[in-house]
């Protein structure tokens, strides 16, 4: 049997990428390390917590013993790292802790890995799943590809961008065999309510503001979170080492468009009469350094190793609106207790 860690499985992306794995690869043991931070949720893997090839185990990644404790147990093949502090909100008001997440945990694991793998390589693999924050803010024209400069201008991004670095000077310097991708904002199920879409989501069906930051003329490059795990499987499994692929769909959309489509699929889907959710946005104070715009050009995965994305934007949307709307419990779960506090500082409104 082969073993694979994943670690920040208990996230949004890790929830959809574990159980991917777990049930896609039956020979493969998954061993799930999440300290269970406010964004990590059990409930998430609730399906397959009881599988035969499924494993959790809390700990934190900046914990050196912990995660030596955990090569030597389980030999691991190889390891998936998404665990991070991911929020960039988050960052601008508390940056130490994504300092010591994504920088100082990586590098945590890269050295254990380098430790029990003994500097014998065979058929292992350090995968770093990243993000196309790491090349900073577009104009309104082009592309990031993989050669762009980087550019990180919040606290969040910067850490990716040096645990980036990182998992590269390890292949540089020790050998160790590594992949990387950066891949653009994720939707989908799962999403830790803090994020746009599950946010507004939420606020229309609870007839609450919808906070637009600014002018509402940023833009994201929609990818729906299971077409960004079938982009990690097949990197895990034929990406070349040491190399960068960056992912994403090609769905450019300006905040406030993709906030009025919300509105309006909502409405629908609760029987409300048409522009009730519109008349929610409300525009406040823009983000500190807020990156304009994010395009991912994904031509070298989708080239090289034939990657296409399974659902269109709308039809993504639709089953993600669905999933809320169909997921109450979960949401209210989420959002009870410190969600609260958040929000209320972040909008400095009542929640
Ligand atoms: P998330 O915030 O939903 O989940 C992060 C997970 O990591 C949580 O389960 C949390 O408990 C865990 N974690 C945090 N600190 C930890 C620590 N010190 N030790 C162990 N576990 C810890 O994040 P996400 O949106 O699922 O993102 C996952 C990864 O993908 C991140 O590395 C992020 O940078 C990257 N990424 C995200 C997006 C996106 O749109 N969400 C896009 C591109 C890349
Ligand atoms: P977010 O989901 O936080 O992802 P990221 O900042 O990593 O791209 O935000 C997506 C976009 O939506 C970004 O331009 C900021 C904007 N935004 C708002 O306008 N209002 C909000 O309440 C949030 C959370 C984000």
């Amino acid at each position: 049997m082969k073993n694979v860690l994943i670690t920040g499985g208990a996230g949004f992306i890790g929830s959809h990428l574990v159980r991917h794995w777990v049930k896609k690869y039956p020979d493969t043991r998954v061993v799930n390390l999440d300290k269970l931070t406010y964004a990590g949720n059990l409930e998430n893997l609730k399906d397959v917590e009881n599988a035969p090839n499924y494993v959790f185990e809390k700990g934190d990644i900046v914990d050196e013993k912990r995660v030596a404790e955990l090569f030597e147990k389980y030999r691991f093949d190889g390891v998936i790292h998404l665990a991070a502090e991911s929020h960039v909100d988050r960052s601008i008001s508390n940056p130490m802790e994504f300092i010591r997440t994504n920088i100082v945990g990586t590098v945590t694991l890269l050295n254990a890995a380098r430790a029990a793998w003994k500097d014998n390589f065979d058929g292992k693999l350090f995968y770093h799943v990243s993000t196309d924050e790491v090349y900073g803010s577009l104009g309104k024209d082009g592309f990031f590809s993989e050669t762009t400069r980087y550019d990180p201008r919040s606290p969040y991004s910067a850490s990716k961008a040096s645990s980036d670095h990182l998992v590269r000077a390890y292949f540089h310097t020790y050998g160790l065999p590594v992949v990387i991708s950066n891949c653009s904002n994720n939707y989908g199920g799962y999403q830790f309510p803090e994020k746009l879409i599950p946010l507004v989501i939420n606020n229309i069906r609870n007839h609450k503001p919808l906070p637009i930051y600014g002018k509402g003329e940023n833009v994201r490059d929609w990818l729906f979170v299971e077409d960004h795990v079938s982009a990690i499987d097949l990197i895990f499994h034929k990406g070349r080492k040491g190399e960068t692929y960056n992912v994403g769909g090609h769905n450019e959309k300006q905040n406030i468009f993709l906030v009025k489509l919300l509105c309006s699929i909502v409405d629908r889907k609760l029987g409300r009469p048409e522009g009730e959710a519109e008349k929610l946005i409300t525009y406040v104070q823009d983000r500190a350094g807020h990156d304009l715009r994010y395009a991912i050009d994904s031509s070298k995965l989708v080239n090289e190793l034939g990657w296409k994305p399974s659902v269109t934007f709308e039809q993504g949307m639709e089953l993600t609106v669905d999933w809320y709307l169909n997921h109450e419990e979960w949401l209210r779960n989420v959002t009870s207790g410190d969600y609260q506090k958040y929000y209320e500082k972040q909008y400095k409104i009542n929640a």
